[in-house]
């Protein structure tokens, strides 16, 4: 285990290209590896998750290579059965995603991960995925990893999602482009759009109303992709910029689509001074004070990422920040319900969960030492709550930052005064 020690900062100064977004990457890589012929991909992440996904790509037949750094070609069309198990790390997303892509072929795969994704629920995919036909079997504990997929043969169903998952809804969809007939996801809370949207980039046959996407089985046609920057990760550097006096920080072309910007309406209601230039989708924040406010349950969706780094947000602000509806944090990379209370707690933050709730009462952070739990988006949140603390903090468990963000140090020494 590797640990980081983060010194008090003056304030943020400068620009910033963040990692390119990290939901986008798993899903342009996944449709280029369908596509028949040469895919071209710009400024992928380059997280250990994407490399997760790029790795179990490869091995089921996908042929990927760099053409130079930040540009990736894909040659797809012919996907086979593996030789090995397919693992995922500690990556969520490509679990879910492509237990849909693997229902829909005709072979056998068995995927796992690591400790945390071994703990996550799968049951939101299994059961869907079994409904269209697939043959799934856990191997050692009912619903969770590692499973095995046996493909082929799916049909197309109409399915109402219980949990607000665009993992769940994306699974189904890639699901639905070998199914025979057609595959209805109904959510009523909306999430991220991006599986919809990059489906119709790619020539495929969706239809969408305000709480339903329906596909139709399909392949998607070769294509060029420029993924965005990550809202997720841009969220740091504006939490960051927004509670470091005097900071001044641009943060070039970053995804600002459907569901993936409710951390920007969050910190504007508190008070933040965040402007979008609708050109070059540049986010540009100023340091500000902060006023405590109420974020509503129907909101979470659209920010579920970026409430540990809200929670930083909250700590510094007047008053009280109330959060509710939060038991999906309990299934995430940690239980981050549990770990943003106990580390960012420990660094001074005053909270206290009900329920599903979580209300922090702001205050001073003073520092110390906590750990990441294994989750990248905890070691960096404590990591921007270091930079207001009154004393260093040490953060143990920093190598799950590499998860999603391997440059975030250096982005840090750049932009740290
Ligand atoms: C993701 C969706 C979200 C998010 C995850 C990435 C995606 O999960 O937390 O980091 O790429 O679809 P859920 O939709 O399951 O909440």
């Amino acid at each position: 285990m590797t640990s980081e020690k983060i010194e008090p900062t003056e304030c943020l100064i400068g620009e910033i290209d963040v990692p390119g977004d990290k939901s986008i990457s798993h899903r342009v890589l996944m449709l280029a590896s369908l596509a028949d012929g040469e895919s071209t991909i710009h400024g992928l992440s380059r997280g250990q998750d994407i490399k997760h996904t790029m790795d179990i790509l490869s091995s089921l037949g996908a042929k990927l290579s760099e053409m130079e750094p930040d540009v990736l070609c894909i040659q797809g069309g012919r996907l086979k059965e593996p030789s090995g198990n397919l693992y995922v790390g500690n990556s969520g997303t490509s679990i879910r995603l492509m237990s849909g892509l693997l229902a829909g072929l005709p072979f056998s795969t068995t995927l796992d991960g690591d400790e945390s994704i071994r703990k996550r629920p799968m049951k939101r995919i299994i059961e869907p995925l079994k409904k269209m036909g697939a043959s799934i079997e856990c191997l050692e504990s009912a619903d969770t990893a590692p499973f095995r997929v046996d493909g082929g043969d799916l049909k197309g169903i109409e399915y109402q999602m219980e949990v607000p998952s665009a993992q769940v809804k994306g699974c189904l969809m890639f699901a639905g482009l070998f199914a025979e007939g057609d595959t209805t996801v109904v959510e009523t809370t909306p999430t991220r759009v991006h599986t919809e949207e990059l489906f119709k980039e790619v020539g495929l046959d969706i239809e969408t109303t305000s709480t339903s996407i329906t596909v139709k089985p399909g392949q998607p046609k070769p294509f060029i992709h420029k993924v965005k920057g990550d809202p997720s990760q841009a969220a740091f550097w504006a939490v960051g910029a927004t509670i470091l006096k005097g900071s001044e920080v641009s943060i070039k072309n970053v995804y600002t689509g459907r569901e993936r910007t409710g951390f920007i309406e969050v910190l504007l209601r508190m008070g933040a001074k965040i402007t979008k230039d609708p050109v070059t989708n540049d986010l540009h924040v100023r340091s500000s004070e902060l006023v405590g406010t109420v974020i509503e349950e129907s909101e979470i969706p659209g920010l579920i990422d970026e409430v540990p780094v809200l929670a930083v947000a909250a700590a510094c602000a007047d008053g009280e920040t109330y959060f509710k509806g939060l038991g999906e944090l309990r299934v995430k990379e940690s239980n981050r319900l549990e770990t943003i209370v106990s580390e960012i707690g420990s660094m001074g933050m005053k909270a206290e969960i009900s329920g599903d709730d979580l209300v922090i009462q702001g205050g001073e952070l003073v520092g110390g030492k906590v750990d990441s739990h294994g989750d990248h988006r905890i070691a960096m949140s404590c990591a921007i709550a270091a930079l207001v603390s009154t004393n260093p903090t040490e953060i143990s468990g920093w190598e799950s930052v590499s998860t999603s963000y391997p440059d975030f140090i250096a982005d840090l020494d750049a932009l740290g005064k």
